[in-house]
């Protein structure tokens, strides 16, 4: 049995990460911390998960050994727990990272979009970033890995197939317009994240170069072995859970739908979890939403063209707290320690 860890379990991902490895036959969490619940039972923070973990208390993150587990699962803040991962994996433990900690290999961006220096830049080349249709091989045996954010998820989904197959101006480049539920904003809210302020609401944030746009392009330039240009707006929109991502594009001369079904089938044709949904006149209406993919690892993803303007639109739906963190961060813990990739994951989403 795989012992686990979990740094920062009384969040939103903490959470998540519970309530999937409640069901994975292979692991047992050893410990889980919390500041706030520390000494209390992990059901005092998630109440779903009264009757799974009996016994286990939360555990101030002062009184961890992180050489006593085999996997530490980090779902703390960005910044907060870099230095606790490095200890772990100078101590041979496998690190899954959820938090942004691990996830740019260009150590010059950590100051600037996460106002702080990254305490051991001789480690994000070590990092795999745990994507499994494009990083999967990699994480294999991988020592560390970088769970990917959760809007940047959707955002690479939705345009990896427009890059990799070339069809597009990329001197033009991509706009990503992504819609986003309150749970990316953690468990503590803030002025504006309260409910009375984000229900019935929706506004852009961060529109002048939002941090999630960094690794997508980072993830972008592997793909497409050059330089890429992308913006991304996220959106704070009226759902609890899910991210809608829009990726607008111009065609390159000449290519249309057909081109842009063969490239997203011929991208996805070995990925379980993503459903490819093309739309355009005269095909059934099924757009990929975020209420088909809730509580699992699914991902919808989508395309469009507009033959007039020559635009294409790549769309991706995604629930954040699965696809995007806790469940990305099982799908490489099974990567890295032997078990089947998609064990635990597995279940169907929810709906409505
Ligand atoms: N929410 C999402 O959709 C999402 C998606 C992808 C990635 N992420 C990333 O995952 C990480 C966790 O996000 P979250 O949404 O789960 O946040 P969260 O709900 O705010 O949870 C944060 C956790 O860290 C603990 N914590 C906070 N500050 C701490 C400190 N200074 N020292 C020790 N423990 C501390 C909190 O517990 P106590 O206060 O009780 O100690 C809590 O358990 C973040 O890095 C986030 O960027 C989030």
């Amino acid at each position: 049995m795989v012992r686990a860890g979990i740094l920062g379990a009384s969040g939103m991902t903490g959470g998540e990460l519970l309530r999937i490895l409640a069901s994975h036959p292979g692991v047992e969490v050893e410990w889980a911390t919390s500041r706030e619940y520390a000494g209390k039972p992990v059901h005092t923070a998630h109440p779903h998960l009264r009757g799974f973990y009996t016994g286990l208390k939360y555990t101030s993150i002062d009184n961890i050994d992180v050489g006593e587990v085999d996997v530490v699962f980090n779902a703390l803040p960005h910044g907060v727990g870099a230095s606790i991962v490095a200890e772990a994996y100078e101590n041979g433990v496998r690190v899954v990272d959820l938090s942004a900690d691990y996830r740019l290999r260009d150590q010059s961006l950590y100051p600037k979009l996460y106002g702080f220096k990254h305490p051991r830049p001789d480690l994000l080349d070590e990092a795999i970033y745990a994507l499994p249709e494009i990083y999967g091989e990699k994480l294999r045996g991988a020592r560390l890995a970088a769970v990917p954010g959760c809007n940047a998820t959707a955002a690479i989904l939705a345009a990896a197939p427009l890059v990799a197959s070339k069809i597009i101006d990329m001197d033009v480049g991509i706009i990503v317009d992504v819609k986003a539920a309150s749970s990316e904003a953690g468990s503590k809210p803030s002025r504006h994240s309260i409910h009375p302020l984000r229900e019935g609401s929706a506004r852009p944030y961060t529109p002048w170069g939002h941090r999630h746009a960094a690794e997508a392009i980072q993830v972008l330039r592997d793909l497409a072995g050059r330089g890429v240009r992308l913006s991304l707006v996220p959106h704070a929109v009226s759902m609890a859970r899910g991210v809608l991502a829009s990726a607008h594009a111009l065609l390159r001369d000449n290519i249309g739908f057909s081109e842009a079904v063969r490239a997203y089938a011929s991208f996805y044709k070995n990925s379980p979890m993503v459903r490819v949904k093309p739309m355009a006149p005269g095909l059934p209406v099924d757009p990929p939403d975020v209420k088909n993919v809730i509580g699992s690892m699914f991902a919808e993803v989508g395309f469009a063209v507009e033959e007039e303007s020559g635009r294409i639109t790549g769309f991706a739906a995604i629930d954040n707290l699965v696809r995007g963190a806790a469940g990305q961060a099982v799908y490489a813990m099974n990567a890295m320690l032997g078990f089947d990739e998609w064990e635990g994951l597995r279940s169907p989403p929810l709906r409505p």
